[in-house]
């Protein structure tokens, strides 16, 4: 999973129109390749969460304005897919920076060249993005480093979600630190969250951790308190859909709960975040961070495979009343930590700002 080569989207080698994903709805029982032909696949392979995961879905829009410009090199275009693959998904802040810093490139080039101008982009955009899980691997794997010196045992990392090498380019966010340790040789055990209603955590983190050999056991959402009670979580580590100037951080549903149960048994509950995924002009989370609702099918319903047939059923009565909100907010104030690409910081607007000066006048 970690190895060099491993991506989560990638330009076809033989055709350069083409753009190719991994369908993250199959897994863990089929590893589907998924052609991208327009950008309209792309808005759609992000709303229907083919892929997901902040910074995926940030690169999979920037990808989405390069074919749009195979499909018709306009700028004008361009920027009419623009304002459609915004409203794809509402909660990860990474869509709108992916999406601006393609049409940066839509601004400086005009017509001429445009598709090889945004290939260019959306594939530095990628590239970067390894290199910044890459960082907070090498920021995070201290912190797992300090509390196996101290415990001398295996570490227990508790993770909600997916925010792995599935949900960016490569490595992950929340997961990075932890493939940083087992390569360090560092004792690690992940408790993976199954994540209701989507089951990114079963689905998705469980199947990543098992491709690279990290020992990991899956829990119901609801475990996560009871095992901090006992001892049993060394440290909490989770990804962001948008963390504010100030260190309010989104993420999927049932977040913040665990950060609720970490800070009431004195256990750090730590965020991992690329730069890319701040958003400077907010400061209030619970003000100001849309909150995505999704269909209620994803909470009346289950998917599954049953005799290595896929199966989808229904566990409510047909009319059961059913509300679907994908992310909450946890304050900063139950945030021990933030682990970024430059370093660990305070979640608050200082520490931010200590690590990302050049923002202090956005
Ligand atoms: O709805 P999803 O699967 O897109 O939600 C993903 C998460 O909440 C992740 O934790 C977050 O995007 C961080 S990904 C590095």
């Amino acid at each position: 999973m970690t190895a060099a080569d491993f991506r989560t989207i990638w330009l076809k080698p033989d055709d350069a129109s083409i753009v190719q994903i991994i369908d993250q709805r199959l897994l863990p029982h089929d590893y589907v390749v998924h052609d991208l032909l327009t950008w309209r696949d792309a808005d759609k392979a992000i709303g229907e969460m083919y892929v997901r995961g902040a910074p995926l879905i940030g690169a999979t829009a920037a990808w989405g304005l390069y074919l749009a410009a195979v499909e018709n090199p306009s700028s004008t275009f361009v920027r009419e897919a623009a304002t459609r693959l915004l409203k794809s998904r509402p909660t990860a802040v990474n869509l709108r920076w992916g999406i601006e810093r393609m049409l940066a490139v839509v601004g400086d080039t005009g017509d001429t060249g445009l598709p090889e101008a945004l290939r260019d982009e959306a594939q530095a955009i990628c590239d970067e993005d390894i290199e910044i899980s890459r960082g907070i691997g090498e920021h995070g794997v201290r912190l797992l480093a300090d509390i196996a010196a101290r415990k001398n045992g295996v570490v227990n990392v508790l993770t909600h979600c997916n925010a792995g090498a599935l949900a960016t380019i490569n490595y992950g966010t929340a997961t990075a630190p932890v493939y940083f340790a087992q390569q360090q040789g560092i004792d690690v055990h992940v408790w993976v969250d199954e994540t209701r209603p989507r089951n990114q955590g079963s689905q998705l983190t469980a199947w990543e951790l098992a491709a690279s050999d990290v020992p990991h056991t899956l829990i119901v959402d609801n475990a996560g308190g009871h095992l901090m009670q006992h001892g049993m979580v060394d440290v909490v580590i989770t990804g962001t859909d948008r963390t504010t100037r100030c260190g309010d951080v989104a993420n999927k549903i049932g977040t913040y709960l665990k950060a609720l149960a970490a800070f009431d048994n004195g256990v750090p509950f730590y965020v991992a975040l690329p730069s890319t995924t701040i958003d400077w002009h907010s400061r209030e989370g619970i003000r100001e961070i849309p909150i995505e609702e999704r269909e209620p099918e994803e909470v009346s319903h289950i998917y599954g495979v049953h005799d290595g047939e896929p199966l989808r059923v229904c566990t409510t009565a047909n009319d059961t009343p059913v509300s679907n909100y994908a992310f909450d907010v946890t304050p900063a104030r139950l945030v021990t930590g933030l682990i970024t690409e430059r370093g660990v910081c305070d979640a608050s607007e200082d520490g931010l700002l200590g690590l990302f000066p050049e923002m202090r006048e956005k």
